[in-house]
């Protein structure tokens, strides 16, 4: 029997442990040190970026974009319920209330054309979602917000590096949150990002981070001692989780290209099986520029998705599905989500294939996987 292939399975670029080393011996462990300050110059540099703070999670990267926002009980929040829990929760946790918004069968990002039904007096936000790290529709987004002073949150955590129309993703919304969970291209096992592209959060940004306290004012000598000024909780990772993310984002160059190899083979490989199959692969349109963070397939029902993942697994070859719409989850229900509402979301769930995807995924073990996924006819 041959071996098994994962779904996922995190690479290391090189520098790791000897980053992880040299933080010990610094001697300093908790929270911004010099590999977080390193992380962040380098996001600020690359993406031409107001500023960057790292977090323990994109999670919590969301979490702090509510906190920012203000929000309060009753406030609307506009999000797609074709993502994970986690760009709903944030907001809910602040008493927000999610208001699910269909996808576009073609990206599987935020219809946009949908906005404006959506509105109402108490938005307060909208969140695309940049799924695969194909950019959503951003000059319609932000038009829509600017006209009716709504705040763009991005939830990025699969398009770092991706670009909409030139510019970064993640550079677009005044707050941009994203992930270094071992699933993204670049990871630290768990962590994530806040970027900040409006000057005025970035002071509240670094209280809310640090507990609710001043404490990073205190650090660079602005204050004479710290105190509780603000909501807050503790968002800042480790020193340990920054080291092993700084050798990570170091090999920006060889991870994307790895990435890049992966994504254009399948799409390749499997061009001609997915059209006589009435499968579809990813699109990317035109101002788009995706950071291959993941290859899915789109299958013509429920049915052939189920059994091509028993096909694959047979051969040891583990290939999942994705999200399960919000709207008909436990909690999305309980804000009135029910079948029908977000149809092409409903839809997409049930037919969504993702295939194992990682840095290190080897040349014959991905022929293996295109070879297992050929001889599958539904
Ligand atoms: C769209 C989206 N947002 C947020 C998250 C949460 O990321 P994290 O695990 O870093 O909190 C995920 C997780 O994969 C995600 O897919």
């Amino acid at each position: 029997m041959s071996h098994r292939i994962p779904f996922n399975k995190p690479g290391l670029a090189g520098n790791e442990s000897r980053y992880l080393a040299e933080a010990i011996a610094r001697g300093h462990l908790s929270g911004d040190g010099e590999f977080t300050r390193k992380c962040s110059a380098f996001f600020e540099q690359e993406l031409g970026l107001q500023k960057a703070l790292l977090t323990t999670s994109c999670t919590h990267a969301l979490e702090m974009a509510a906190l920012l926002l203000k929000l309060q009980p009753g406030d609307e929040v506009i999000l797609p319920s074709f993502t994970f829990v986690s760009t709903a929760n944030a907001f809910v946790l602040r008493g927000a209330r999610p208001v699910f918004i269909d996808i576009r069968p073609d990206t599987l990002n935020l219809d946009e054309q949908q906005l404006e039904r959506l509105l109402s007096p108490r938005t307060r936000a909208i969140v695309p979602v940049h799924y695969a790290g194909v950019g959503c529709e951003m000059d319609v987004i932000l038009d829509i917000a600017k006209r009716h002073d709504i705040a763009v949150v991005e939830d990025n955590a699969h398009g770092l590096f991706g670009k909409f129309r030139g510019k970064y993703l993640g550079t677009l919304g005044c707050l941009a949150a994203h992930s270094f969970h071992e699933t993204k291209n670049f990871t630290c096992g768990e962590g994530g990002a806040l970027f900040i592209n409006d000057a005025r959060y970035a002071e509240r940004a670094e209280i809310i981070r640090e507990k609710g306290t001043n404490r990073t004012q205190f650090f660079r000598g602005q204050v004479d001692k710290y105190t509780w000024v603000d909501l807050g909780s503790s968002y800042l990772p480790s020193e340990l989780l920054a080291a092993f993310l700084y050798a990570q984002l170091e090999a920006r160059e060889q991870i994307q290209s790895q990435r890049r190899r992966i994504w254009e083979y399948y799409r390749q490989h499997l061009a001609q099986w997915a059209e006589q199959h009435d499968v579809r692969l990813p699109f990317v349109p035109e101002p788009c520029e995706h950071p291959f963070h993941m290859f899915y397939l789109l299958a013509p029902s429920l049915e052939f998705r189920q059994a091509l993942i028993a096909h694959l697994k047979a051969r040891e070859i583990l290939s999942v599905f994705h999200y399960l719409p919000l709207h008909l989850s436990a909690m999305g229900k309980r804000f009135g989500g029910k079948p029908g509402d977000c149809p092409v979301s409903e839809r997409v769930s049930d037919r969504l294939l993702r295939l194992p995807f990682y840095n290190d995924l080897s040349g014959a073990d991905q022929a293996r996987v295109v070879e297992a996924i050929q001889e599958f006819h539904g």
